[in-house]
Parts: C-alpha cells; sequence; structure tokens
C-alpha cells in the first residue's frame, strides 16, 4: 500500500491515536500527515489544566514542519473512541485545526476523515483567516 494514500493514512492515524493521553475526555485521536515524501503521525496530548490540550491533526501538523517541511499536502484523521455510526460532528476536526491546516495547506488539501469520508479543507473551512499572504 502506497504509504500516503488516503487509506494509509487513516490505517496510521488509527496507530496513532492509540498513543493518546486522553485521560480526562477519553476520547483518542489520531492524524497522519503526509508532506512530501514523509508521513508525520501524532496523537491527542491532554493536561489536568485543560486548555493546554493539543489535539492530534495540530500535533501532526507541527511535528511535520518542526521537521523541515514546508507545506502539507494529505492529513487523515481518526477518532477511534466514537460510536460508529454516531453524529459524524464526533469525528470532524476542529475549528483549530482547520485554521492551522490552513496556514500550511493550499485550499485543495485532501482532509480524510475515518467514518465520515473524504473532503477538502476549502469544503471544511472556506474563508480562513491569514495574515500574511493570501492563497
Ligand atoms: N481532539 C482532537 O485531537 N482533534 C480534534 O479535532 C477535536 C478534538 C481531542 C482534544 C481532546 O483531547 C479530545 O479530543 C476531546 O475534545
Amino acid at each position: 500500500m502506497n504509504r500516503g494514500s488516503a487509506e494509509s493514512l487513516l490505517a496510521q492515524a488509527r496507530t496513532a491515536a492509540a498513543a493518546a493521553y486522553a485521560p480526562y475526555s477519553k476520547f483518542r485521536v489520531g492524524a497522519a500527515v503526509r508532506a512530501g515524501d514523509a508521513i508525520y503521525s501524532a496523537c491527542n496530548v491532554e493536561n489536568a489544566s485543560f486548555g493546554l490540550t493539543i489535539c492530534a491533526e495540530r500535533a501532526a501538523i507541527f511535528a511535520a514542519i518542526a521537521a523541515g517541511a514546508k507545506c502539507i499536502d494529505a492529513i487523515g484523521l481518526s477518532c477511534i473512541d466514537a460510536v460508529p455510526a454516531s453524529d459524524t460532528g464526533l469525528l470532524m476536526p476542529c475549528g483549530a485545526c482547520r485554521q492551522v491546516m490552513a496556514e500550511f495547506a493550499e485550499p485543495g488539501l485532501p482532509v480524510y476523515v475515518d467514518g465520515a469520508g473524504s473532503f477538502t479543507l476549502e469544503q471544511l473551512f472556506p474563508q480562513p483567516f491569514h495574515l500574511i499572504h493570501q492563497r
């Protein structure tokens, strides 16, 4: 399987979710980002001071950028504790993560959401805030 394919990114996101530190919400999330030929995966990491929690998507994107990637080309995410067939809102990336995606991706970024389908970033977040440059 191509490591950057939708199926593979989702599989890597599920694997990453298993490492989540989510003792408060008990809601484990994993994300896998493709940047060029490299894949970066991460999970949500919570904190007793709740606002310090980092989502899986942002952790994975920041790992990619910290490793030298300039932009991201695809992202897969999986909420492995979401009840199957429940409200798809449970499965979708939060608004903060969508804004961070917009910082580092083109509007056509493929966002693969386990159990909910494939979207472009533009579909999920049509009018991002841009301070420095307009895409
Ligand atoms: N969470 C994510 O990791 N990504 C999202 O897009 C939404 C929420 C995490 C944060 C927190 O640890 C748990 O899910 C419940 O909100």
